[in-house]
C-alpha cells in the first residue's frame, strides 16, 4: 500500500487491514484452477447425488436433493463449465452434462414439493437453474425456477410485509424473517424480468424494505431474525437462531446482510441501500481478527479458541465486489482492495489444495455452534459447507473475469 494510491484509507482498522497482501489475478487463476480440478474430481461422487450440507472429517456424505444448500454444489459446477468454456476446454461438456442432470432433479425436487416448505428458494434455484437458464437457455431450469419463484411467493405474509422463513405460515412462533433471505430475493427478480409479471418484484421490494428497517442495530451489527405479530404484522423483536446470543452478531449474518444489500441496490436503486451497505460491511471488517477470517460470531475475539466461519469472509468478499460496482471511484477501490486482502486471506488459510485433504474447496466453516443462547447444537463446525465452497469460487471468478451474475 502506498499513501498515494490509498490515500482515502483513513480509519485505523481499514488501514491496519491495508497492510496485508492483496489477491491478484493471476493468483485468482491459479486458485480457480484448482477449484475447478477439484469440483470435476467430486463429480464422481456427486453428478445424480448432492453433497449434504457440509463435510464430515473432510468428506461430504452422499445426499438426496434436499435440505437448502444443494443448489450450491450446482453452482460450482456452472462456474466449472465457464472457467472450462472459457477456455475452450472440451471439459465444459462434462461440467454442462452434469448440470444438466442436477436441474432435472431440481425440476422434480418443486414438482414433488420435496423440502421446498421453506423460504430458501433463491440458495436452491438461483445457482442452480437460474444459471442453467442464464448459461445455456436450457428451459427446463427456466420451469423449475419459476415454480420455486411461485412456492416462495406462497410465504408472502401481508401482514408486516415479508416472506416467512420457516415453518407453518401464519403460526406465531414462526412469523418471522431472516437476514439471509435477502439472497433468495434474486431469484423473485428474475421471475419478474422473464416473464413480465411484476408481483414478483414488487414483493421482494417490500421484504426487502421490511427487512433493512428492522435487521440494523444502530451500532450496525445485525440481526439474525426479527419478529412480527401475526394479528398486525407490528415488529416484536430481533432474536438469534444461529448467533451467539440475540444481541450479537452471527458473522455469517453480518456477511447476508453484506451480499444482501449489495443485491438490494443492484436490483432497487435505493441509495439508503447503499449507505446500510456500508454501514454492515465496515462493522464486518472492523471486526475481523488478526487473521481477517471471522469468527462464528463476532462475540469472539482474537485468541477466544473458537472456530471461525471461512464461509462468511467469502460471502463478505462476492458482497463488496458486487457493490463496488456502483461506488465512486474512491469507495469503489477500497471495498475493491478489502475484499482482495479477505481473499487471499481465506485462500492461505483455508483452500483445499488435492482432493487427498478433503471434497470441499474452502476449510473451517462453521454451520452452527452450540450456544447457551441459541437453539443449534454443533454442526459441520471447523468444517467445509457448500456454501463456502461455493462463494469461494463465485468471489475467484469475480477477480478473473467481468462475470456475469447467476444472482
Ligand atoms: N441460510 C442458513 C445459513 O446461513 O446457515
Amino acid at each position: 500500500m502506498t499513501e498515494k494510491d490509498y490515500s482515502f484509507i483513513k480509519q485505523d482498522w481499514e488501514k491496519r487491514i491495508m497492510t496485508y497482501p492483496g489477491m491478484t489475478r493471476e493468483e485468482a487463476e491459479d486458485c480457480l484452477k484448482l477449484a475447478v480440478s477439484l469440483v470435476e474430481k467430486g463429480l464422481e461422487k456427486f453428478t445424480h447425488d448432492f453433497p449434504d450440507c457440509n463435510t464430515e472429517n473432510g468428506r461430504y456424505p452422499v445426499s438426496e436433493n434436499r435440505e437448502w444448500t444443494t443448489g450450491f454444489w450446482t453452482g460450482q459446477i456452472w462456474l466449472a463449465y465457464e472457467y472450462a468454456k472459457d477456455k475452450q476446454d472440451k471439459k465444459a461438456e462434462t461440467f454442462k452434462t452434469a448440470g444438466e442432470i442436477q436441474v432435472e432433479s431440481f425440476l422434480h425436487r418443486i414438482e414433488e414439493k420435496v423440502d421446498v416448505n421453506h423460504h430458501d428458494m433463491g440458495f436452491l434455484y438461483t445457482p442452480s437453474c437460474v444459471a442453467a437458464y442464464k448459461l445455456t437457455g436450457n428451459e427446463t431450469a427456466r420451469k423449475a425456477a419459476l415454480l420455486a419463484a411461485d412456492n416462495l411467493m406462497g410465504r408472502f405474509q401481508e401482514k408486516g410485509g415479508f416472506f416467512q422463513a420457516w415453518g407453518e405460515l401464519g403460526a406465531k412462533e414462526n412469523y418471522r424473517l431472516i437476514i439471509d433471505c435477502l439472497l433468495n430475493m434474486p431469484l423473485l427478480f428474475w421471475a419478474s424480468s422473464v416473464t413480465g409479471d411484476e408481483s414478483y418484484q414488487e414483493k421482494a421490494r417490500i421484504h426487502i424494505q421490511t427487512a433493512m428497517r428492522h435487521l440494523i442495530r444502530p451500532d450496525h451489527s445485525t440481526y439474525h431474525t426479527y419478529f412480527f405479530d401475526p394479528r398486525d404484522g407490528s415488529p416484536v423483536g430481533g432474536v438469534t437462531h444461529q448467533g451467539n446470543r440475540d444481541g450479537s452478531a452471527w458473522s455469517r449474518g453480518q456477511a447476508w446482510g453484506i451480499y444482501g444489500s449489495a443485491m438490494a441496490y443492484r436490483y432497487v436503486r435505493d441509495k439508503e441501500y447503499i449507505d446500510i451497505f456500508r454501514k454492515v460491511t465496515d462493522f464486518f471488517l472492523e471486526n475481523l481478527p488478526g487473521n481477517l477470517i471471522p469468527y462464528w460470531d463476532f462475540d469472539f475475539k482474537e485468541g477466544s479458541g473458537q472456530s471461525w466461519d471461512s464461509s462468511a469472509a467469502v460471502i463478505g468478499v462476492c458482497g463488496m465486489l458486487e457493490m463496488a460496482k456502483y461506488l465512486e471511484k474512491d469507495e469503489a477501490e477500497k471495498y475493491t482492495a478489502m475484499a482482495g486482502r479477505l481473499l487471499l486471506a481465506a485462500a492461505k488459510e483455508c483452500r483445499v489444495k488435492s482432493p487427498a485433504d478433503s471434497d470441499g474447496l474452502l476449510l473451517h466453516g462453521t454451520y452452527a455452534h452450540a450456544s447457551p443462547n441459541n437453539p443449534c447444537q454443533n454442526r459441520g463446525v471447523d468444517e467445509c459447507n457448500t456454501w463456502g465452497d461455493y462463494y469461494y469460487m463465485e468471489a475467484l471468478t469475480r477477480l478473473v473475469k467481468d462475470w456475469e451474475l447467476y444472482w
